[in-house]
């Protein structure tokens, strides 16, 4: 078992901002101590990806390019860590392999170290081409695991995704609980299957949700984990990560000490703590509130919020109790998907169909029918013939991985944007995000900001 330090990931310049200020952090409120985070000796410092590239090019006006290029130019010696929704890199939906591929290239090239590929559906075919990419440039990559709890996520179940993941050439596993379901004991009882059957060091991600992030953190690190996700003070807890500075106190002068240094995080806690006021508007005092109602009914708070706009939208707020013991059935109709983004949706929206409607399965969503049809990937338990039937009808679910039924699209969106994209990466932004891009490189253009070979000059 692992008894030497535990390293550290620090997630305030993406994680910690993405989950209590709406990922709204500016590039502008990095710089000011980059210079320090850069000498912490964090293992990694996540700064990139997840929704920060939405955010930046939809609400900051910033080219997400550019905050990577800024940022590895301020921090020479940290390694960066961003996080890659698989076959979603860091949109919404599937893109074709050269749009992955390319993706990662120019993500490595701009100064990604560390790529932390997950799938919500833990399909890993849906993770192969963007690994496959990862490792061709060279760089570090996690294979990450959504943490979830049903009856088909047993220990095996992960560790046999975890040895699969090992078998696709990853140098790290990661346990990601983005829900903050994962409690200590079985915390434990997974850090030490996992260590003790997959010899990759193993990464843990967790989030203060529901008040048993540090506690699962301790039992962790008693088990013998590598490296853990923290936020510094200022943007820990709640929603977000538990805290950097306490993990570094509760481990000093113990043999697996952290060796870094709580003076030189103390003052860098310092700078976001005014951070953390200037966007006191994208920030809300619940965020910050332990809520334990996920640890029952498993509903992610936003979930919870997007289906009672829903049901109030119908004028059928009196039905929210219905739909809330319908969720778990559909769940489990559907081979119990983690609920994270998108299959929360696709859970809730059509719980609210079967309520609705008084008969299950009479109006199928869009997204429900793409998802027995298997688009999203494989369901990690099996779905019945008969819900099947009712979905599908006659149709069959495609047995291919769903990224195979893409043509490239790389040539095409380089012809669509033209001369209004001034690099490669611009033709990726707009690959990504066609309407949101366009808009941005307008805006650009009215501003007069010079194309980079200028300001490189
Ligand atoms: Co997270």
């Amino acid at each position: 078992m692992n008894q030497g330090k535990v390293h550290v990931t620090e997630t305030i310049l993406r994680d910690g901002h993405q989950s209590l200020l709406a990922t709204r952090m500016r590039t502008e409120d990095m710089i000011p101590v980059a210079d320090k985070l850069n000498r912490v000796g964090y293992w990694s410092l996540e700064m990139w990806g997840g929704a920060t590239f939405d955010s930046c090019l939809r609400y900051l006006k910033e080219c997400p390019w550019e905050r990577l290029r800024t940022l590895r130019k301020a921090m020479p010696n940290a390694r960066f860590q961003m996080l890659l929704r698989g076959q979603n890199l860091v949109g919404y939906h599937n893109y074709p392999d050269d749009i992955v591929e390319r993706f990662i290239d120019r993500a490595a090239a701009g100064g990604i170290d560390v790529f932390r590929i997950f799938d919500a559906m833990n399909d890993p075919r849906n993770m192969k081409a963007a690994i496959e990419a990862a490792r061709k440039v060279g760089k570090t990559v996690e294979g990450a695991i959504c943490y979830t709890i049903s009856p088909v996520h047993s220990l095996e179940y992960f560790v046999r995704l975890a040895e699969r993941l090992a078998d696709m050439g990853v140098n790290v596993i990661c346990l990601k609980d983005m829900g903050g379901l994962l409690a200590p004991y079985a915390a434990y009882a997974l850090v030490r299957a996992l260590k003790s059957r997959v010899a990759l060091p193993l990464h843990l991600h967790s989030h203060c949700t529901a008040g048993l992030a540090p506690m699962s953190y301790m039992m962790a690190i008693e088990a013998g984990v590598d490296i853990l996700d923290t936020a510094l003070s200022p943007l820990s807890q709640g929603t977000s990560q538990p805290t950097t500075e306490s993990i570094v106190a509760a481990l000093k002068g113990t043999p697996r000490d952290t060796g870094l240094d709580l003076g030189l995080l103390g003052e860098i806690a310092q700078h976001f703590y005014a951070v953390r006021r200037k966007y006191a508007e994208f920030d809300s005092p619940v965020n910050n509130q332990v809520k334990t109602d996920i640890l029952i009914s498993q509903v992610p708070g936003g979930m919870l919020s997007n289906l009672v706009a829903q049901l109030r939208q119908q004028k059928a707020e009196d039905k929210l109790e219905a739909v809330m013991a319908e969720m778990p059935e559909v769940r489990k109709d559907l081979g119990y998907p983690p609920l994270v983004t998108p299959t929360s949706q696709i859970c809730g929206s059509q719980a609210a169909l079967n309520v609705m409607t008084g008969k299950r399965y009479s109006v199928v969503a869009l997204e429900t029918r793409n998802y027995v049809m298997g688009l999203y990937g494989e369901p990690p338990g099996p779905i019945s013939d008969e819900i099947k039937k009712k979905v599908l009808g006659k149709k069959e679910p495609i047995t291919c991985r769903p990224a195979d039924l893409l043509k490239p699209g790389l040539e095409m969106a380089r012809k669509e944007i033209g001369s209004v994209a001034r690099s490669e990466e611009d033709v990726l932004s707009y690959a990504l995000f066609p309407e949101i891009a366009r808009e941005f490189f307008n805006w650009r253009a009215r501003q007069g900001v010079p194309s980079r070979d200028a300001t490189a000059a």
